[in-house]
């Protein structure tokens, strides 16, 4: 018989919840060192340093983050933990390391920096005072663990910068495959990894952490859902992406000056270490057992969503990583733990070669939503 998910109590956090491989720090400086050949190449052929991956931006937003008042106790933890409203600033990607034309239609990314947060912090994250969580557009990361990724990493890296007609080419025919596959009832993450996501509204998807971050005294996973009936409407709208290479960023523009947007942050506690794993991002957590809670309420007002002057900002003098942030919502498991080197890297290499500093703001930068 199912129990009822009410009844069943979250998994307290302890260390013990991880489990660390031996071998870890070998694969995470082997996943750094392809990441690293994505960003050279990149940088070779452009003379601009990009992020490894997720290097086309689709727009960067203010925001405002509120979390909700008399939220239970289990869900009241670390930033949830009193009512209150913060500054936030989102950045909407797509996720391979080259800026291709939209039409090579890929899974989408979000970063999410919250401002002005107290609380013990993340080792190397000290000086900072934000809260950093980072989401991509499917519940589950597409590897169980970074050693698994980086099998799969490397034929990517190989494609990097290689004819865009070929990839083009490429993601119409998986295009086709992913909805067979969906008519089926399935959905292949590896199809959709590869390039055949359905060509949708970036602010129609309903965003995941993928892999499981301590909530305070508990584990869980986070989700950031469409909340406004505006955002409602475009969940899997499909883009016209004829002879626009850049469409979805034109459609995010288009929507952000006149709509004001809403999501509501939902928090999934872990209530069995055995259906919800933390060491294995690719396993769903089943919601029967225990499901999505909103906790904070994430507004953005109608605003510029790109500019020049954003792109500068965003592009060169930011970086979204889930390590930067309170020691409440310290990132958990090996997919989590081989980001604290690779986005750290990744951030150095930008800062290094475009001669810009990339750090964690202290305030909103001025010119981020505006003309
Ligand atoms: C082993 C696993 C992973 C590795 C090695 C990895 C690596 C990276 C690197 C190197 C960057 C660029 C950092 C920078 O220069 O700022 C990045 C960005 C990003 N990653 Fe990951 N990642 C992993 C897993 C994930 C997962 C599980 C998600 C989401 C569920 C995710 C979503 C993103 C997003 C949205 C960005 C762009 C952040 C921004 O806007 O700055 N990644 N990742």
């Amino acid at each position: 018989m199912r129990q009822d998910p009410a009844s069943q109590s979250p998994v307290r956090y302890h260390p013990a919840v991880e489990q660390a491989d031996p071998d870890e720090p070998q694969v995470f400086a082997d996943l750094d060192q392809t990441l690293a050949k994505i960003r050279e190449t990149t940088f070779e052929h452009s003379g601009h340093a990009r992020r490894s991956v997720h290097a086309k931006a689709h727009g960067v937003l203010r925001a405002q983050l509120t979390v909700l008042p008399d939220l239970p106790e289990p869900l009241a933890q670390g930033l949830f933990a009193r009512p209150g409203t913060y500054d936030a600033i989102l950045r909407f990607s797509t996720n391979p390391g080259d800026v291709l034309d939209d039409k090579v239609s890929l899974p989408r990314g979000l970063g999410l920096k919250v401002l002005g947060v107290e609380g013990a912090r993340l080792p190397g994250s000290e000086s900072d005072t934000t809260q950093n969580f980072v989401f991509a557009d499917s519940p589950v990361f597409a590897a169980p663990t970074a050693r698994k990724f980086l099998s799969n990493l490397k034929p990517l890296a190989a494609t990097t910068d290689v004819a865009e007609g070929a990839k083009k080419a490429l993601s119409a025919t998986l295009q086709v495959a992913e909805r067979v596959v969906e008519a089926f009832g399935g959905k292949s993450g590896k199809l959709i990894s590869l390039g055949g996501h359905a060509p949708t509204h970036v602010l129609g998807a309903t965003f995941f952490s993928g892999a499981a971050l301590r909530h305070g005294q508990y584990i869980a996973k986070l989700s950031l859902a469409p909340a406004s009936d505006a955002l409602k409407a475009l969940v899997d709208q499909k883009v016209d992406l004829d002879g626009r290479p850049d469409g979805l960023r034109e459609e995010v523009v288009r929507f952000m000056a006149v709509n004001p947007a809403q999501w509501d942050l939902r928090v999934q506690l872990c209530t069995d270490l055995e259906s919800m794993p933390v060491e294995d991002a690719s396993v769903e957590w089943p919601q029967e057992q225990s499901p999505y809670i909103t906790v904070a309420r994430l507004v953005a007002q109608p605003q510029t969503a790109w500019s020049e002057a954003v792109a500068a900002v965003s592009e060169d003098g930011l970086f979204f990583s889930p390590w930067r942030g309170l020691a409440d919502h310290q990132p958990l498991g090996n997919v989590m733990r081989a980001r604290k080197l690779a986005y750290e890297r990744s951030a150095q290499f930008r800062a290094d070669r475009n001669q810009t500093p990339v750090r964690e703001p202290s305030e909103i930068t001025p010119s981020i939503g505006r003309a």
